[in-house]
């Protein structure tokens, strides 16, 4: 009996190679399933060739003319990667090859795995996906935030585009009527380019350089947050030059402290962020003597990957404090109160609490600060938005057993995800190829540091050599914060079909 093969992507060119070798050893080998995107005509082509038991076309759109060619031939046809996935649990094929790059191929995949087939990855060493939960992202966590925003006057959300600035999440968040909080020119221009308009988008950082503060100024965004005298300084003098007039809000450091990783605390005095309370008024005054630049707020940002709501409750108490010291020294034209982002999520338990509880966090500033009359309450959520729409697939190259542990030696890094070296974190991880009993392991990277760690004595099912691990949880932070460091190809992301 030959072995039977599914190809994911049999159009690309890997996947025709694929095809190819198969063809070579007719005895040995049978196509069983050959998918594509959306070329129909090569599809046909090759199933004419090597008469699959299946064909199937990703693009739905183009699902008719595939049916039409191959129907007299007697091969059955099907459209959608729900329509291939469900293929990858037929009994009658035993290993499938993907060579595709896209969600089209991703979920098949995962459900081949799961249905105990062998897996050959013809094309990528190391998937960084933001995949089969992104439908999360479109599906639930906007609208949870909608929902939620919604619900009070005046509140509005900038995606803090750090988190992960993957064009087609830019774009599916500035669809669901997001602005977004950009920290560099390079962050305004992605932006830009998806679709926000300037005036939905704020930019805040430390160190912003004449290029990017010109960059605003001529898109016309809706304020710089403001983080020192020295800043403030600059950007009157470059508005002065290209005759505008530059809306400025103050970052305030709140020195209020958020239950995180010391790295992610932003807004105690020891952190270089934003302007002293002591100087709140001062600089306020100041800039109200400036021609070219007009206050128009106040901003904060404590930290991130924050869960206990006090902390917010905290920064809402120092807001208010703030503000009434505002009004006693006669400032009254504070237009938007900007609270940061903060807010954290499950990476404990991705699929139990896959969606923050966004309802406490906004019900927290609704109760706590207390908003004069007009004016707008304004967030910066990214971690809570994208986290958990992302996962690192990666494969296992070896397994170690040296003297007092056992490692698992995956080909993803800290260079892919470097969160677990960076700030210690935790990143739910499964090995997606086996459910065998669980042994103890160390996971770790190939990477020349002895940070490279994903996790240490962590409970896996046995694993061998060319599992699928999936890192979950990786979608803010992680494909963003990629680097090449080891001379190594930064990963690639896949997103669903439904962001194309
Ligand atoms: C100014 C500012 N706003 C918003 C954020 C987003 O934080 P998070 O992803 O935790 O919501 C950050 C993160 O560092 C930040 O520095």
């Amino acid at each position: 009996m030959p072995h039977n093969i599914a190809v994911l992507g049999s159009t690309g060119s890997i996947g025709t190679q694929t095809l190819d070798v198969i063809s070579q050893f007719p005895d040995r080998f049978k196509a069983t399933v050959l998918a594509a995107g959306s070329n129909v005509d090569m599809l046909v082509a090759q199933a004419v060739k090597h008469r699959p038991a299946l064909a199937v076309i990703a693009d739905t759109s183009r699902y008719a003319e595939l049916r039409d060619a191959l129907a007299p031939l007697g091969i059955e046809t099907a459209a959608g990667p729900e329509a291939l996935a469900d293929a990858m649990e037929r009994p009658d094929f035993d290993t499938a090859v993907t060579a595709t790059v896209g969600y089209s191929g991703l979920l098949p995949t995962v459900r081949a795995i799961r249905a105990g087939k062998q897996i050959a990855l013809a094309n990528k060493e190391t998937l960084v996906v933001a995949g089969e939960l992104i439908t999360r992202l479109l599906a639930d966590s906007l609208p949870a935030i909608t929902a939620e925003t919604d619900k009070h006057e005046g509140y509005h959300l900038h995606y803090a585009v750090k988190a992960c600035a993957n064009p087609k999440v830019l774009r599916q968040i500035q669809q669901a009527g997001f602005g977004a909080d950009c920290v560099s020119g390079g962050e305004i221009k992605a932006c830009l380019e998806a679709g926000f308009p300037a005036h939905e988008i704020v930019f805040a950082g430390v160190g912003k350089a004449d290029w990017e503060i010109e960059l605003g100024l001529a898109a016309g965004i809706q304020y710089f947050n403001v983080e020192s005298i020295p800043e403030l300084e600059v950007i009157n003098e470059i508005a002065a030059r290209m005759g505008k007039v530059a809306d400025v809000s103050f970052r305030i450091n709140p020195n209020v402290g958020a239950h995180t990783h010391a790295n992610i605390t932003t807004g105690l005095a020891e952190n270089k962020f934003g302007i002293a309370m002591e100087d709140m008024e001062r600089v306020v005054r100041l800039a109200q003597q400036m021609q070219n630049v007009r206050f128009v707020g106040l901003h904060f940002h404590i930290g991130s990957q924050i869960l206990e709501m006090n902390d917010f409750e905290a920064l809402s108490s120092r807001v208010n404090e703030l503000q009434d010291r505002l009004e006693a020294a006669g400032i009254t034209e504070v237009k938007n109160i900007n609270v940061g982002g903060g807010l954290g999520i499950d990476y404990h338990n991705p699929d139990g609490n896959p969606v923050p509880d966004f309802h406490a966090y906004f019900e927290t500033y609704a109760n706590c600060l207390q908003l004069r009359p007009g004016q707008q309450l304004h967030f910066e959520l990214g971690r809570a938005v994208v986290g958990q729409c992302g996962s690192l697939i990666t494969r296992c190259l070896y397994v170690k057993k040296a003297t007092a542990k056992q490692f698992v030696i995956v080909d993803a890094g800290m260079t892919d995800l470097i969160r677990p070296a960076l700030y210690d974190a935790y990143h739910h991880i499964q090995n997606l190829s086996s459910t065998a009993d669980e042994e103890l392991y160390d996971i770790v990277g190939p990477i020349c540091e002895s940070s490279d760690v994903f996790a240490k004595d962590y409970r896996m099912p046995a694993t061998k050599r060319g599992d699928l691990i999936a890192l979950r949880s990786a979608g803010a932070y992680g494909e963003i914060m990629a680097s090449r460091y080891n001379g190594r190809a930064v990963p690639v992301a896949f997103t669903t079909d439904a962001l194309n």
